[in-house]
């Protein structure tokens, strides 16, 4: 059986979701923005971001990108699962909504596909960072917490679906 060693209490997760949330507010104030959660990491922490923005939300919408299956480190390209239609992005203010950039090929992908579709501006929200394994560079225009390289779960993020449930996010350690 995998270890999970604590790494962020559930108080940590709430604080850092709060002050995105109060950061995002403060930047959208004269505007409505367009929420897209990449699926499936980010549907936790999407739910409380937006419970959070006390400032009217255009729309919240979905995109779904390839995972990685059981396998503890990314391979290959991303590729689009579930897309979302351009009539959604096309001159509106979109936050691309994520629950960990690693390597950065999902959330380039994900912009560069918004990126496509004429968005007024596009930003990106990411819960965690993890910068030591980045290949391709990602700016982070909110980020809550950087985390060491180290395989995460909870409050949404999965090894192998499981652990999604946990309202904290702790360190996978693999039996050796
Ligand atoms: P990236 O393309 O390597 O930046 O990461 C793509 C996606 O892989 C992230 O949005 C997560 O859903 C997932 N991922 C990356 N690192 C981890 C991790 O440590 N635990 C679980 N999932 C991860
Ligand atoms: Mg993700």
């Amino acid at each position: 059986m995998e270890k999970l060693v604590p790494l962020i209490s559930e108080p940590q997760v709430a604080d850092a979701v709060k002050r995105l949330a109060q950061e995002i507010e403060r930047d959208y104030a004269d505007r409505t923005p367009v929420l897209v959660g990449v699926l499936k990491g980010s549907f936790m922490f999407l739910a409380d971001l937006m419970r959070q923005i006390h400032t009217p939300i255009r729309n919240v919408e979905f995109m779904r990108l390839s995972s990685y299956g059981a396998a503890t480190v990314s391979s290959g390209e991303a590729k689009v699962l579930v897309g979302i239609s351009e009539a959604i992005v096309h001159q509106q203010d979109v936050i691309v909504v994520e629950d960990i950039v690693d390597t950065g090929r999902s959330t380039s992908t994900a912009l560069k596909i918004l990126q496509s579709y004429s968005p007024a501006s596009l930003a990106l929200c990411a819960l965690l960072d993890k910068p030591d394994r980045r290949q391709i560079p990602v700016t982070i225009d909110y980020l809550g917490l950087t985390v060491p390289d180290r395989f995460i779960v909870g409050y949404g993020i999965d090894f192998d679906e499981r652990y999604r449930e946990l309202p904290a996010i702790y360190a996978l350690d693999e039996p050796s």
